[in-house]
């Protein structure tokens, strides 16, 4: 199998290149070929050897089976319309193509069965914005269940939510602050991020009404996940100094009553996620501790004082693994589960 990994070097790259050889479920990777820009000529490790980043040209999606791609909207919209025509299948991270209606936007654990009406017909298959992603796995149990019909949500949402940039401006910041030095420039956000809450996570544009993308993603793509067109979704999303995986408190209105014994029960038996819930220990899920875990984990669960019926939740997950790399690959498990991906299976 050639497996062609574009944006290796970056911060959800480099979780695909591990998850790729360690989760052992597709068959032995042949050849995993990183791609870069800046990076190319370097080497990155897949598997404890280091192999050369291969600059972006049309040239490496040759015989690939599966292409990930990884590296902003931009290059998705040019480059995987054409490794698709060469014959891979594209696992998308971006934004470029998750509401088109012809491209499955699919969290395995939730609606796999976007795959099952044969390959996918331009050849992409999207992966859901990270704070989707983690929230769609949480609610999609309590959907099926009950029905889900209104949602407010805030979001708190780590650095490396925006790549290794914004690792390395909350680094930097915290480091300076510690030395008694004056902070570098920023680069990836508008404020400063240490010490800090930024209500805005992607761009602000006048025909959002006040919302950010980033808000309007949670909203359209959960309604495409979980197949609920009429799901209301109001959110704040909020860039936090936290590093690593991303939290939402969520308010629910339900289509029926249902206990929160009862959504627990429900969260405990569902894929993907864990049950974190004794807040009398002070049990609770946090970054810190969900931050390298697949699942996601959910806790604070009780009745809404809002919504009637409703449930607040407390959901958090490593948005790397389960809201990028980790859900890639899972869809591409998925597809090679049905015979899709490998050229001489389809
Ligand atoms: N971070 C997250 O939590 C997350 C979650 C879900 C989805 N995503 C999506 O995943 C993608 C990558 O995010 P990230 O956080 O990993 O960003 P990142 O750390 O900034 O990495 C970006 C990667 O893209 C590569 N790249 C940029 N321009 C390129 C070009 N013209 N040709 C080839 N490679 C190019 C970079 O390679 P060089 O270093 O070689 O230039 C780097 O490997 C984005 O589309 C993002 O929206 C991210």
């Amino acid at each position: 199998m050639r497996v062609v990994v574009v944006g290796a070097s970056g911060a959800v790259g480099r979780e695909l290149l591990r998850l790729l050889t360690t989760r052992a479920v597709l068959p032995a990777a042949a050849a995993i070929v990183p791609v870069g820009s800046r990076s190319a000529g370097s080497t990155l490790p897949i598997a404890g050897e280091p192999v050369e980043v291969s600059p972006l040209s049309a040239d490496v999606f040759a015989g690939a089976d599966l292409a990930l791609f990884s590296a902003g909207g931009g290059v998705s919209r040019e480059w995987a319309p054409i490794a698709a025509a060469q014959g891979a299948i594209v696992v998308d991270n971006s934004s470029a193509f998750r509401m088109d209606a012809d491209v499955p936007l699919v969290v395995p654990e939730v609606n796999a069965d976007a795959l099952d009406a044969g390959p996918p017909p331009r050849g992409i298959v999207a992966n859901p914005n990270c704070t989707t992603a983690v929230f769609a796995v949480a609610a999609a149990p309590i959907h099926r269940a009950v029905g889900i019909r209104r949602v407010i949500a805030s979001s708190y949402q780590a650095v490396s939510g925006s790549g290794a940039g914004g690792i390395r401006e909350l680094d930097a910041q915290v480091r300076a602050w510690s030395a008694g030095a004056e902070p570098p420039p920023r680069e990836v956000y508008p404020h400063p991020i240490a010490f800090n809450v930024l209500p805005h996570v992607d761009g602000f544009a006048p025909e959002y009404a006040g919302f950010t993308r980033e808000e309007l993603k949670l909203r359209d793509e959960s309604r495409k996940i979980l197949n609920a067109p009429d799901l209301r979704v109001s959110a704040t999303c909020v860039r936090v100094p936290t590093f690593r995986a991303h939290a939402v408190s969520a308010h629910l209105e339900l289509a029926g009553p249902c206990s929160p014994g009862r959504v627990r029960d429900l969260l405990a038996a569902a894929p993907g996620v864990i049950v974190d819930d004794e807040p009398e220990a002070a049990r609770y899920p946090l970054p810190l501790s969900v931050a390298g875990q697949d699942d996601v984990a959910v806790g604070r669960i009780r009745a809404c004082e809002v919504f009637d019926p409703g449930i607040v939740l407390w959901i958090v997950g490593d948005q790397l693994l389960k809201g990028a790399a980790l859900n890639a690959v899972q869809i591409a498990e998925a597809l090679h589960a049905r015979g899709m991906l490998i050229r001489a299976e389809r």
